[in-house]
């Protein structure tokens, strides 16, 4: 691993790139939005590629170069990747309802985007991928326990089937052509400024919903649990795998601790809406009942540490207070 220092105390973080200019897809989304200033804080040039789908311009920050074009485009992925030396994939069409309703652009996206990715890395001869999966690719759980990179991938949506797709091609390409290649199988992201849809991300849906005085819906009985780990924190685990000389390997990106949708509503109503009853809707189909990371492998592979080991959402709250006042 390449200058990587620890600090503070257990969280690493990268200080300087042994890359020169990285492709990130999707970087004007959520996510790319928290990775890519890292990746320019380390010295990297970086291109984006993003059809603006969900992302948007305002997240694309200076110096970042900002290529509008879809991942399925062949002319458009080799434009971005001209003269890049790693790519970090994460152009997605990022919905479990949505896919459910209609799961050819999910594939579309997921599966051919991935694919037309791939190719253009072979072709560019690039040293490294990162591709970001889901713990969608794996089978329900039934007790609210951390799963391992072990446990059967059997997705339960067409979302959970073209992430694992993209995860499969993705290291057998880079097995091929003797690119070295990893996948991060992010859990469930919060944080500042995640793309705001009804579709993606319980705590940015009940937080925006609270501050315009609606009541809050929790599909099913609320006891689903799942694994919320901070956006800066995926942010890092990928900038730790793109510098990392880990191949061939799936890695879990969570916390390890599981949070119920039912404890995420009563704590984020009793800060912005004391006394109010969220309402009870069905379960929606394709959703997982416990999802919680094992995260032993990328503490071993990546020294990789969460900062935030327990959902907090001030900052989240601060930003769309703040959204909702500009
Ligand atoms: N947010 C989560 O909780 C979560 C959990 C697991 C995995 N992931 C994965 O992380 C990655 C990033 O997700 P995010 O939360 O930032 O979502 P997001 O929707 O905010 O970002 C996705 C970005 O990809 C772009 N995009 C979508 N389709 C594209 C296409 N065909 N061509 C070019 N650009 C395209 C969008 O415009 C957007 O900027 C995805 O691969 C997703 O599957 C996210």
């Amino acid at each position: 691993m390449c200058n990587v220092s620890a600090q503070p105390a257990s969280v690493r973080t990268v200080e300087r790139s042994r890359f020169a200019r990285v492709l990130v897809t999707g970087g004007a989304g959520f996510i790319g939005s928290h990775l890519v200033p890292k990746l320019l804080r380390a010295g990297n040039e970086v291109v984006i590629l993003d059809n603006l789908s969900t992302g948007t311009r305002d997240r694309v920050p200076a110096g970042a170069r900002l290529v509008e074009g879809d991942v399925r485009d062949a002319g458009a992925c080799a434009r971005a990747i001209e003269g890049c030396d790693a790519v970090v994939h994460l152009a997605a069409a990022v919905s479990v309802r949505k896919s459910v309703e209609e799961f050819l652009p999910d594939a579309e996206a997921n599966v051919m985007g991935t694919l037309s990715v791939l190719r253009a890395a072979r072709q560019a001869r690039v040293k490294r991928i990162v591709y970001a999966s889901s713990m969608a690719v794996y089978a329900d759980s039934e007790r609210p326990v951390p799963i391992p990179e072990t446990h059967p991938t059997r997705p339960d949506s067409p979302y959970g089937v073209s992430k694992l797709a993209g995860e499969l091609y993705t290291l057998l390409v880079g097995r091929d052509c003797g690119i070295p290649a990893a996948a991060l199988r992010y859990f469930n992201a919060y944080g500042p400024g995640q793309t705001f849809t009804p579709y993606v991300g319980v705590v940015t849906i009940f937080v925006n919903k609270l501050l315009r005085g609606e009541t809050p819906v929790i599909f099913g009985d609320g006891e689903q649990r799942r694994d919320f780990v901070h956006v800066d924190d995926l942010a890092r685990a990928t900038q730790l795998t793109l510098e990392s000389d880990v191949s061939g390997e799936v890695m879990n990106a969570g916390t390890g601790h599981a949070t119920s949708v039912n404890e995420i509503a009563a704590e984020l109503i009793a800060r912005l809406a004391p006394g109010m009853i969220a309402q009870k809707a069905g379960a929606v189909p394709g959703e997982l009942r416990n999802s919680i990371a094992d995260i032993g492998k990328a503490r071993k592979l990546l020294s990789y540490e969460p900062a935030h080991p327990r959902p907090r959402f001030d900052d989240v709250i601060g930003y769309w207070r703040a959204a909702k006042r500009m």
